[in-house]
């Protein structure tokens, strides 16, 4: 009985952020070619409602903004953060959090939620986004206040290069392609250890 009482409301907090991610209908299809997105100093956006002009805007604002719903953001084809309706979940300000799994094949979605997602590295996406200074939303980039990640700007970009969806991947040099296969070794290592 006790438990049956502990697990009914964490059972309706489920069940409305299911109704909400429906609201938005974010899914594998959600997410391309990292490129094909709109670059803004080195990370990328976009938009699923199609106002894609007010997450640039949000972007862009000098001090800071509050992204609007739909809102997609990316800095490597790996992970994704997506902005729910108000009142989705407070706790992370209406961002979703996404791991994803990428391939020639198109995208699939490895892990998916609010404040219990953690990365490739161990990382739970939260406690280091929600470090950035309110008026940045919960967007890191450099300067606003996270934790830094284990990724040099060089290995990012080398990345956002190589998304395996991309159909026009440029050729790589023999030092790109020992970086990334470092990269992929750290990777592998990572989630050995999150597991
Ligand atoms: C160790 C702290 C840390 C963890 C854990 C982490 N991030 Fe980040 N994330 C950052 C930092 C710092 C940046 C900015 C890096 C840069 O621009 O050089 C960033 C950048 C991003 C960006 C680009 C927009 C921005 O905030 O600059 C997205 C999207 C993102 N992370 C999603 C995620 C997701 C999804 C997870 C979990 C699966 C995650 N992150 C886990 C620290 C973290």
């Amino acid at each position: 009985m006790l438990s049956l009482l502990l697990f009914l409301p964490l059972f309706g907090a489920i069940h409305s952020h299911a109704d909400d991610a429906a609201a938005l209908d974010v899914s594998e299809a959600s997410f391309d070619c990292i490129r094909e997105m709109t670059p803004v100093r080195g990370f990328y956006v976009a938009n699923l409602g199609g106002d894609l002009d007010a997450t640039l805007a949000a972007a862009n604002a000098p001090e800071g903004a509050a992204y609007p719903p739909g809102s997609v953001v990316q800095l490597v084809p790996g992970e994704a953060m997506v902005k729910h309706s108000p009142g989705t979940s407070p706790a992370t300000k209406d961002w979703e959090f996404f791991e994803l799994d990428t391939s020639s094949e198109g995208t699939s979605i490895r892990k998916r939620g609010y404040a219990d997602v953690v990365n490739r590295f161990g990382g739970n996406c939260l406690a280091c986004h929600a470090q950035a200074k309110p008026e940045w939303d919960m967007i890191c980039e450099q300067g606003h206040g996270c934790d830094p990640i284990p990724l040099t700007r060089d290995m990012i970009v080398l990345l956002q290069k190589t998304d395996p969806r991309c159909e026009d991947n440029p050729a790589l040099s023999e030092a790109e392609i020992a970086t990334l296969q470092a990269l992929r070794q750290a990777a592998e290592a990572g989630a050995a250890t999150a597991e």
